[in-house]
């Protein structure tokens, strides 16, 4: 009974305590366009969309405010001294807009002010007297604005700022005291300014700095000195800059290093030793650079290592005593190193068999008993590696994976073992697959999902890519009475059109860069002709002034009476050889003859190309019964090709590889290889065609 009562008292209280709450906020003015509330920290705060006015109406504003937002304002707000009225502002946002400057003094007085955000507006420039009076600002973002060249002192007011934002403006140089009086800045943020200097000058302004980011700063060397002072770093980020080479002692200052980014530079080779003084560096990222090699002691004394970012560069080989230091790795990105004969790696393979998390993604062919040793292994990405339901098998050994992503690949189906596997993992990515959306393919999946209670738990449910009719429809939804038994695929060409077509509809730059193909031949082919025309055209003056010739060139010709368009261009013309000389382009190379590849001018033909069209042959004649599980990229398809390419500097251009392509198509009709059409037949086994 008390213990009723008491619950109902307390309930009282709180519904009263509630009451009161709303009806103070209520009872508050709150301007028209705006919407009034508390935040999570229970401050009263007011955010206001899309407002037509540039000055705040600061009457139908309650004076309390603590969090004020302006976003996406119709006109450009006039930051001015009219923002003196919210005086227990705590934090200002005005966002979105296209704020053209800020006015002197704006904020005097508002001595509560943590946080001002200006971020994504027009700003040009800030003089000294824009944030006068903010000694106790914490933050300051200034990024997507138009700041070129900030002046010295500009943020001296602000003693006590630790963070600051100025991402994505025009600043092409640092100012030697820009950060005049930032003793306790902490964070600093300069990225993708066309910054090509970090002059160590004004840095010693900041020496406190723990995060250093300068990412897209179009940076190729850095001043060691700037290390020397700014000792404290924990994370710096230097990605996307065009760094060639890191000297061994570049990072001999950072000690307390936990997170270093150079993604995205032009770095060739990681050097030993390189951070033999990061014992704490717990995240690597050197992905999408050029690295051919990475020395053997290159990782020495990384032993707090937990990420690992490798991928995207050029490495043939790692051995494995360069990985023997990176005892607590966790997750490993090798993917896209193409050269990379994870095969002969064994040994290496061994010392990494501890990861839990590993991607090898873009890869082309992996070995089948690739996963053997990884017995820890939760998260796996296999995305973009030509796998098929047979090379699927590579998955077996892994047990205890959680994550999994195939997506990419050649799977037509899911064969009842794998799909067993697959059914117990959480999640699983199949997307951008020629799925077969029927019994002998999908079947096991499909029969795996409908005995969970729940279905499966996968983020993402794969979707049928064949029959056309079922394109798109999630596995789970389809209609029992609606799944044929089995369809046929017409394997060879129209199995690889289907996987390629499919491809196609991810990356329509192949489908334009075939078509543009076609047009570059038809151009061609449209030069040679005119230039016939036009050649045989002088001819034929020719003739008529040399009449007792004539005869004999007409005869000649009387004598070929099937002349196709193609041979008319070799027409021998046996007294007026000099008629026409190279510079009138009377000599096409030879045309097409049905049944052969349309040599180019074969003066022209870089030997590439020529392994390119003999690559292009080979693939286009596939023989159609299916090889080995061993054997290597099998399931090459014109997609892989350009796949390839793109994620491949050195590739052969993807024209070349469009080219080749065009080339096995016209290669061979009669032969053992078709031609290649994309477009999947399929057809039932029982019924009529689909
Ligand atoms: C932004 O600033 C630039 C140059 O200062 C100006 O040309 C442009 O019109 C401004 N944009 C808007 C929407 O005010
Ligand atoms: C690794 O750290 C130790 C000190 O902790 C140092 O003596 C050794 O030289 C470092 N390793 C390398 C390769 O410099
Ligand atoms: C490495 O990690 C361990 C455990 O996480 C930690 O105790 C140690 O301080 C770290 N070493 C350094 C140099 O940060
Ligand atoms: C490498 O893999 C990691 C872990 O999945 C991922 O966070 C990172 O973005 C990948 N790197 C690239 C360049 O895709
Ligand atoms: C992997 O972990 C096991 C068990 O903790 C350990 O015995 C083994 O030495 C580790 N292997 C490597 C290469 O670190
Ligand atoms: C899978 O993980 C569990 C715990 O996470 C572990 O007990 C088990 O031994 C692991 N299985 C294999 C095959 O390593
Ligand atoms: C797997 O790797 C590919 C290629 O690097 C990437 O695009 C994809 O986002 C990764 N998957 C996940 C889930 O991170
Ligand atoms: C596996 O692929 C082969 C040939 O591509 C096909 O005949 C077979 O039906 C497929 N099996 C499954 C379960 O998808």
């Amino acid at each position: 009974m008390n213990f009723n009562i008491s619950t109902r008292a307390t309930q009282f209280t709180l519904l009263a305590l509630l009451a009161g709450a709303i009806a103070t906020v209520m009872a508050q003015k709150c301007p028209k366009d705006c919407h009034c509330d508390l935040d999570q920290k229970g401050r009263y705060r007011t955010y206001c969309n899309k407002v037509e006015w540039i000055n705040p109406p600061t009457d139908d504003f309650e004076p309390g405010v603590e969090v004020l937002i302006i976003a996406n304002a119709r006109h450009p707000i006039i930051v001015g001294p009219v923002f003196q009225f919210f005086n227990k502002l705590e934090v200002l946002r005005v966002i979105d807009g296209y704020l053209p400057s800020v006015g002197d003094r704006s904020f005097w007085g508002l001595v509560r002010l943590k946080t001002i955000d200006l971020s994504r507006n027009n700003i040009t420039q800030l003089s000294m007297e824009s944030f006068r009076g903010q000694d106790n600002l914490i933050e300051l973002d200034l990024s997507r604005n138009r700041l070129d060249n900030i002046a010295s002192g500009t943020f001296t007011h602000m003693k006590e700022l630790k963070t600051l934002h100025l991402i994505d403006n025009s600043i092409t140089m640092l100012n030697a005291r820009l950060f005049l009086h930032l003793a306790k800045l902490k964070y600093l943020d300069l990225s993708h300014n066309s910054i090509d200097d970090l002059p160590p000058e004004t840095f010693k302004d900041v020496q406190d700095l723990k995060v250093l980011k300068c990412r897209g700063c179009r940076l190729s060397n850095i001043n060691p000195q700037i290390y020397n002072i700014l000792t404290h770093l924990t994370e710096l980020d230097l990605g996307q800059n065009q760094i060639k080479f890191l000297d061994r002692e570049e990072f001999l200052d950072l000690r307390h290093l936990r997170s270093l980014r150079l993604d995205g530079n032009q770095l060739s080779v990681i050097v030993d030793e390189l951070f033999t003084n990061q014992k704490g560096l717990t995240f690597l990222d050197v992905s999408r650079n050029r690295l051919a090699k990475i020395a053997d002691r290159a990782f020495e004394n990384l032993s707090n290592l937990t990420f690992l970012d490798a991928s995207y560069n050029k490495l043939s080989h790692i051995e494995p005593v360069c990985f023997r230091p990176l005892r607590s790795l966790q997750t490993l990105n090798i993917s896209g190193n193409l050269q990379l004969d994870l095969s002969e790696m064994e040994d290496t393979i061994q010392v990494i068999q501890n990861v839990t998390g590993l991607v090898v993604a873009d890869m082309g062919a992996l070995p089948l008993n690739l996963f053997v040793p990884f017995r820890r292994l939760s998260a796996l990405n296999l995305s973009g590696n030509h796998i098929d339901n047979i090379t699927l098998q590579i998955i077996e050994p892994l047990a205890n994976l959680s994550f999994l992503d195939l997506s990419r690949n050649q799977l037509n189906g899911i064969p009842e073992r794998y799909a067993t596997q697959l059914a117990a993992i959480t999640d699983v990515k199949l997307e951008n697959n020629p799925l077969i959306c029927d019994w002998c393919h999908m079947g096991p999946l499909i029969m795996h999902a409908r005995k969970l209670k729940y279905g499966l738990p996968w983020q993402e449910v794969p979707r049928c890519f064949l029959p056309e009719r079922l394109r798109e429809v999630r596995i789970d939804g389809l209609d029992q009475d609606g799944v044929e038994d089995c369809m046929e695929v017409i394997v060879d060409e129209d199995h690889d059109a289907a996987s390629t077509s499919h491809n196609f509809l991810e990356q329509a730059g192949s489908v334009s860069i075939l078509a543009a193909c076609g047009l570059i031949i038809f151009i061609l082919l449209a030069i040679i002709v005119v230039s016939t025309a036009l050649c045989l055209s002088r001819h034929r003056a020719r003739y008529y002034t040399h009449e007792d010739k004539r005869d004999t060139i007409l005869e000649k010709n009387t004598e070929t009476p099937t002349i196709t368009t193609g041979s008319e261009i070799n027409f021998k013309f046996p007294y007026n050889e000099r008629v026409c000389t190279i510079d009138e382009m009377c000599i096409p190379p030879p045309p097409p003859p049905p049944g052969k590849v349309a040599p180019a001018t074969p003066a022209d033909r870089t030997a590439e190309t020529v392994a390119l069209i003999e690559y292009g042959s080979r693939i286009g004649s596939i023989p159609g019964d299916e090889p080995g599980p061993t054997s290597g990229p099998r399931t090459v398809t014109i997609s892989s090709i350009s796949q390839t390419a793109s994620i491949h500097p050195d590739a052969p251009t993807a024209t070349l590889v469009a080219a080749a392509a065009a080339a096995t198509a016209t290669a061979a009709p009669n032969g053992t290889g078709k031609p290649f059409t994309p477009k999947s037949i399929l057809r039932k086994r029982t019924d009529t065609g689909l």
